[in-house]
């Protein structure tokens, strides 16, 4: 078999065999198929698409490209959690430590910075000295522990996803389903939840834009999951604007630290209750969504959920004190107001624009070698549906390099559009796929 022979097949719009598609992802995994070729056949896939069959194929040649996670050892039913990726999506930060306080076992992995999106894994970066690459016995002794444990891809985990999610991210081959539905699934399997809750993205923000590509993506992810005998439900959700205000890593963990709190915004909190409640009735922790919310409310109300993340940070290697007083993560040198040109209402924000923005500050890669600013990122201040007077700040950029603050404040006014009318608000959960 010749990786030419597969690229040339695909890129012809022919359907591949499952014995091509392992080939291609256990020579990628060895090092034997060198990156240009892998990006080739990911922009034919990208332009040609794949079929079902394909797609499953490809799920479980990267899902068995490494070890597959038995965590039999932790007791109850371990639930995991992913999103298909947005702006301003912190929602596992604050999730996690929710859900874990209800007294289900959370063992995630999760990935790093994807297109304009953020990932989890750098997030948690922000606190110095985290440590997202757990051994399996770390992963498994910790959650039964302490309730939760997140952990990137390491060598021996869905490797093969690990290497085409770092290629996609700077091929511009993100935003296709068949990659986003195994790339997910193969990761999902591989950790060895029981039960998994997605959260998929709709809207300007997200990698599919309209509505019904969303729910084909939730309806194709629900069907790998529930084949490979895990308990699947999808959330699709509005990323039609960001999600809360935060956009940058550092900056997000403060929200979600803030939300923890109580102190959150209204949309990010609205959505973590709902996924929440899917994970604690998938978990059998409640008997249904509405005692699962008020569980969730409790355990912020009476500060478990917050002890339970600063808890998570200290197994893994971070100071707990920074959950407490989280001026200690990093910080911007400057901050800089964004200011409206116009008077009126925020009609609409073109999202997947204010993640770019929040990239070019440093906040994302460029190069798969890339370093990321973790202290940089956008807060929104006023979203959709908010009126603004001429000269008031529209958001506020945290940046270390002044000479990027023309480019990124021309991209960032260009992506809000401010109208005299007041525009329809849109709903956050749009529908559940089980
Ligand atoms: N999240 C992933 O893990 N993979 C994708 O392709 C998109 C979002």
């Amino acid at each position: 078999m010749r990786m030419y022979d597969i690229i040339m097949k695909k890129r012809n719009g022919g359907e591949l065999t499952e014995q091509e598609i392992q080939f291609f992802i256990e020579g990628y995994t060895k090092g034997e198929i060198p990156d240009y070729q892998v990006s080739a056949l990911m922009m034919a896939i990208y332009f040609q698409k794949m079929t079902e069959p394909e797609t499953a194929a490809l799920t479980l040649a990267m899902a068995h490209s490494g070890d597959m996670l038995d965590l039999s050892e932790i007791q109850g039913c371990k639930v995991d959690k992913h999103s298909t990726g947005g702006v301003g999506d912190k929602t596992s930060l604050a999730l996690t430590p929710m859900v874990a306080a209800c007294g289900i076992p959370v063992a995630k992995m999760s990935g790093r910075g994807l297109g304009h999106t953020g990932g989890t894994i750098d997030k948690l970066e922000s606190f110095a000295g985290f440590n997202v690459a757990l051994s399996r016995e770390q992963f498994i002794e910790n959650v039964n522990k302490i309730g939760i444990a997140i952990m990137g891809q390491t060598a021996d985990l869905a490797p093969a996803d690990k290497k085409l999610y770092a290629l996609r991210d700077v091929t511009a081959t993100v935003d296709n389903m068949s990659l986003i539905a195994s790339s997910i699934m193969s990761k999902k399997l591989a950790a060895g939840a029981d039960a998994i809750v997605l959260d998929v993205k709709t809207g300007s923000g997200a990698f599919m834009k309209t509505l019904e590509d969303a729910v084909a993506l939730a309806e194709e992810m629900v069907k790998i999951g529930n084949h490979a005998g895990r308990k699947t439900v999808a959330v699709v959700s509005d990323m039609d604007q960001p999600l809360g205000y935060a956009v940058g890593n550092a900056l997000e963990v403060k929200e979600a630290i803030d939300t923890l709190k109580g102190q959150g915004p209204a949309d990010f909190t609205a959505l973590c209750l709902e996924l929440g409640s899917q994970m604690l009735v998938a978990g059998d922790a409640a008997k249904d969504a509405d005692t699962a919310k008020a569980m969730l409310q409790q355990v912020i109300a009476d500060g478990s959920a917050l002890k339970k993340l600063a808890q998570f940070v200290e197994a893994q290697g971070g100071n707990p004190d920074w959950v407490y007083h989280p001026e200690q993560l990093p910080m911007a040198g400057h901050v800089v107001d964004v200011l409206a040109p116009a008077e009126g209402y925020v009609q609409k924000i073109t999202c997947d624009e204010v993640g770019i923005c929040s990239l070019m500050l440093g906040g994302g890669r460029e190069t798969k070698e890339s370093e990321i600013d973790l202290a940089v990122g956008l807060v929104l201040k006023k979203k959709v549906g908010d009126y603004v007077q001429k000269g008031e700040a529209l958001a506020q950029l945290h940046i270390n390099d002044l000479s990027r603050q023309e480019a990124v404040t021309k991209r960032l006014l260009d992506a809000y559009i401010i109208g005299e009318e007041q525009p329809e608000s849109s709903q956050l959960i749009k529908c559940i796929v089980s």
